[in-house]
């Protein structure tokens, strides 16, 4: 039997104690599948008095984090303290620097400074792996990287964000306004410290942009993804989607087109009946189309303790067992810098408005979007319960339409006398 594989784990939270758990608990198994031992030797959290729920007892304390990522004893660090920049980025380059490989479930640290980690690892001949950082214990990265090496890939979407599909979810399955869901999902501990990094989409924009990064050759680029958060779905919605058979996800999606790299997360309709419009709570699902392999659909918990747990341990299994993958699935130095396209694939919309019921406000409408050269595909003017007798309700689907277009559309309507409060639109995703 080869020598122990040496880890140093800074972060002792959510994640860290799962990984503490796997390793007591299989030490065995993973070794006959590691084809050595995997140990852990020396752990890093912020305080040391802190009641945690493993027996950390055997392993050396090291107050610095990055004193533990240099430390002689370490062979890969596992970072699972959080943030992009600080600890998280400090510990990461000393044990780079020091020669280690590094494992990490902190997809804020990649989305940021994912390219100049992935070059300084590979200058050092060492590898960073982030299986957890995206959707949780799916095996997304290891899916795209190795088991669809083959295929020029297609689109890459998915819902990413556990406490946003559990909002939306939620909303829908109890008839509940965003705001009373909004605190429950946050006295159920599911929201971020900073909970726009979840409904704002901030965290399910960063998973899809390490993954746009795998499947199109591309550094990462966040700051070109579209971001929409959920703050603004409404019962409303929910409910008018729900009966034309739709339902409102936060939705990523990523292609290349002819004119660019297109990324954006945004909420979209699905139709009700596919799997992605299946999802139900905090479950997470990817949908992977390449060019030889067609579509493949991951479904599994995007977080929690056991299931980010298992994806860190098969990045440690692969780097004890020799495999060697580089982060982005190809050179750092070889990935493009991607030309980044604003959204422009056409696709139905569904819009919603309230109007002063007089004669003629809806033929202003129509002509609005006629003029944006969009046409009708469904319209219904509804009875809202407790709407006012001078105003309506009316919900129109839309043929495919460009985006600039039913922007355009939207600019219009706010022309023409007739709109009360700001109209929603929202895209019906083809999936
Ligand atoms: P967490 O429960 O808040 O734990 C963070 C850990 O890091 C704590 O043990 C904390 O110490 C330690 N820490 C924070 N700052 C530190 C510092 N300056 N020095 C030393 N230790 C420090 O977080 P988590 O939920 O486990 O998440 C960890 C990472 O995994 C994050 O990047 C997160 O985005 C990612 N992730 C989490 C999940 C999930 O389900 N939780 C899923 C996917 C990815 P104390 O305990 O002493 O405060
Ligand atoms: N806040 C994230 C979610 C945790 O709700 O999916 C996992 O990344």
């Amino acid at each position: 039997m080869s020598a122990p594989l040496r880890i140093g784990l800074a972060g002792l939270g959510t994640v860290g104690i799962g990984v503490v758990k796997i390793i007591q608990r299989h030490a065995d198994l993973i070794s006959a599948r590691a084809g050595r031992p995997v140990v852990i030797t020396a752990v890093s959290a912020r305080d040391r008095t802190k009641n945690r729920d493993a027996d950390l007892s055997g392993f050396v304390w090291e107050a610095d984090p990055v004193a533990l990522a240099a430390r002689d004893d370490v062979d890969v660090l596992v970072e699972v303290m959080g943030g992009h920049d600080g600890p998280a980025k400090l510990a990461t380059e000393a044990a780079i620097a020091a020669g280690k490989d590094v494992v990490t479930a902190n997809k804020a640290l990649l989305a940021h400074h994912g390219q100049a980690l992935a070059e300084a690892a590979e200058a050092k001949g060492r590898v960073i792996r982030f299986e957890a950082a995206v959707a949780g214990g799916i095996p997304v990265i290891k899916t795209l990287t190795e088991g669809l090496a083959g295929n020029q890939m297609r689109r890459v979407m998915g819902v990413m964000n556990g406490t946003c599909n559990y909002i939306l979810t939620r909303m829908q399955a109890a008839g509940l306004p965003y705001e009373v869901v909004f605190e429950e999902a946050r006295q159920l501990g599911y929201l971020e410290a900073d909970p726009n990094l979840d409904v704002g989409g901030i965290d399910a924009g960063h998973k899809l942009a390490l993954l746009a990064a795998i499947a199109f050759g591309t550094k990462v680029s966040f700051d070109k993804v579209e971001l929409e958060g959920i703050g603004n779905v409404s019962i409303d919605d929910i409910n008018l989607a729900d009966d034309m058979g739709y339902h409102i996800k936060l939705l990523g999606v990523a292609q290349m087109t002819g004119r660019g790299l297109e990324q954006r997360m945004t909420p979209c309709l699905v139709p009700a009946e596919s799997p992605l419009g299946q999802l139900q709570g905090g479950t997470n699902m990817v949908v992977l189309e390449g060019d030889s392999v067609g579509q493949i659909v991951m479904r599994g918990a995007g977080a929690g303790e056991g299931p980010t747990a298992s994806a860190v341990m098969a990045d440690v299994i692969d780097i004890a067992r020799g495999t060697r993958v580089s982060t982005f699935g190809r050179p750092a130095s070889t990935l493009a810098t991607p030309i980044a396209a604003k959204s422009a694939t056409p696709a139905s919309y569904y819009l919603r408005m309230t109007l002063l019921d007089k004669p003629g406000a809806l033929a202003k409408i129509a002509t609005a979007l006629g003029e944006a050269g969009i046409s009708i595909d469904q319209m219904r003017q509804l009875n809202q319960p407790g709407e006012a007798d001078n105003k309506a309700t009316v919900l129109i689907v839309t043929h495919k339409a460009s985006p600039s277009d039913v922007a355009f559309a939207m600019a219009q309507f706010d022309t023409t006398g007739v709109l009360i409060g700001a109209p929603v639109a929202i895209r019906i995703e083809e999936v």
